[in-house]
């Protein structure tokens, strides 16, 4: 009996270590033939020529502040529903801008476009489950690709996005623009600064009641994606910046992450309520969230709902070791106050906090080195989420003509996107502990700290 005893609690023992042991997420050898395009630099291009795919709500914006873009050119449009890709060429001509060339009427009319000859990017704003087939068809003929959020949403897409980026060197970017709001500029200018210390913690989130649009997406495809997918769908708007603030796969990497979810208590009333008949295996959670430890022990919180009335948050809070930044739900910002050649440890507990207009105006003190007063005129004009688009589409094109690295590269894309497979794998296997891949396979620690680049 006390035998049986001892072999029962040492096989429970086993269990619950192998239990919390993080699953190992394998890294693909890379194929021969190939190296990192960590850092890639293309021939500079005098007016970069676009092709867009997917004209829907995001679609159509894209092509009109690309028009706005000094060297940008829309000369292809692409949508499988004619009607779109007709207001946006009389979008187009509404700006003096010359016809574009027209795809549309088949669900693939999307490879003619990567196949014209005189096209140089290929911008795609379709729902998720063409982003990745029209971007390897688009790399593997020869263009450059600017993808929309979330890029991928599975591990096998993820790779073959890095390895078709790496097999052909071209430039595979995700439009994250949340990277290029006002306050995150700032914020990343701050922190650069040294003003609050070494950044430890950061969280991001997505926090969106998307309740007034879920029937406005072509063909329910949002929703779809939230019934047959668990896991944080949406996270790459709340880990972008925050990566670039902790400087991923520029010193530090994601090592391991833990997610957990709730029960979809809304969504699968959501079904209900949309197509009159309930939805009993509604898959994603109201509200998920992921846990990341980097390398260098710092961590960062990322969550996602889109489910429940609620403000729109981002979260964006940066914790440092000497002071904090946070976005929501009121800019806040607060410094250790030292006083001139005092030793730190003598001024713990004595920090002083700005709110709202105060905390607005001392972050102007750090001024992102991409902006300046015109471009930030302009993009205010131009607008997209209050302009942060327009710098997005400026900073791609501004790169692409002058032959430089892009500020969001393949890897950045990988890194912000594994979260939805790898909270997933987590959620379904207990909210055990998964490995994050490194997907520069050894290069992470290569550069030193985020930077933008410039021509000279
Ligand atoms: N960055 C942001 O702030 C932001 C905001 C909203 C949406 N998005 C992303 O933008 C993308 C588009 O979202 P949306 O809101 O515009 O959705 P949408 O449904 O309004 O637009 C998608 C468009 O793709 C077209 N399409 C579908 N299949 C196609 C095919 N085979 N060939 C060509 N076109 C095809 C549809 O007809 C539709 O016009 C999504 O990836 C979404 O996650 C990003």
């Amino acid at each position: 009996m006390k035998r049986l005893f001892l072999l029962i609690t040492a096989v429970l023992l086993v269990a619950a270590c192998n239990n919390s042991r993080p699953i190992k997420v394998p890294v693909p050898a890379r194929p021969a033939g190939q190296v990192n395009v960590l850092g890639l630099t293309c021939d500079p291009l005098e007016t970069v020529r676009i092709g867009v795919v997917g004209l829907g709500m995001r679609g159509e914006d894209a092509v009109v502040r690309l028009s706005y873009v000094p060297g940008a050119v829309v000369t292809a449009l692409c949508d499988i529903v004619p009607e779109r890709v007709t207001a946006s060429q009389q979008a187009l001509a509404g700006l003096g801008k010359p016809a574009a060339r027209e795809y549309t009427g088949a669900d693939d009319a999307w490879k003619a476009l990567c196949e014209q000859e005189d096209l140089d990017l290929v911008y795609i704003c379709t729902d998720w489950s063409h982003h990745v087939p029209v971007a390897l068809y688009a790399m593997n003929h020869g263009k450059h690709v600017a993808v929309e959020v979330p890029a991928a949403g599975t591990l096998e897409d993820i790779w073959a996005l890095v390895n078709t980026a790496e097999r052909t060197r071209k430039h595979c970017i995700m439009l994250e623009n949340c990277c290029y709001d006002f306050f995150e500029l700032s914020t990343l200018a701050m922190v650069q600064s040294g003003a609050i210390g070494e950044p430890i913690h950061a969280e991001g989130a997505y926090l969106h009641n998307l309740d007034p649009y879920w029937t406005r997406y072509q063909g329910n495809w949002r929703l779809q994606e939230n019934q047959k997918h668990r896991g944080d769908l949406y996270p790459t708007h709340g880990l972008g910046p925050v990566c670039q603030v902790l400087n991923i796969h520029r010193g530090d990497r994601m090592k391991t992450l833990v997610a957990m979810d709730t029960e979809p208590f809304n969504g699968g009333r959501l079904s209900e309520r949309l197509y009159d008949k309930p939805d009993e295996t509604f898959a994603a959670g109201d509200q998920t969230c992921t846990l990341i430890r980097t390398e260098k022990g710092k961590t960062i919180l990322v969550e996602h709902c889109v489910m429940t009335p609620r403000p729109y948050s981002r979260l964006y809070q940066v914790v440092g070791t000497d002071g904090y930044a946070a976005k929501y739900p009121v800019p806040m910002l607060c410094f250790r106050e030292f006083k001139e050649g005092q030793d730190p440890a003598h001024s713990l507990g004595k920090e002083k906090v700005y709110r709202n207009e105060l905390a607005r105006e001392r972050l102007a003190q750090y001024q992102s080195p991409i902006l300046t007063p015109e471009l930030e005129a302009l993009a205010k004009e131009v607008g997209g989420h209050g302009g942060m688009d327009y710098i997005m589409d400026y900073r791609m094109i501004y790169c692409l003509r002058n032959g430089l690295p892009m500020d969001i590269d393949v890897y950045d894309l990988a890194e912000w996107c594994c979260v939805t497979p790898l909270s997933r794998l987590s959620i379904e296997n207990g909210n055990r502990p998964v490995e994050v891949p490194d997907f520069t396979r050894g290069a992470w620690n290569q550069k030193e700290g985020f930077s933008y680049a410039f021509a000279e």
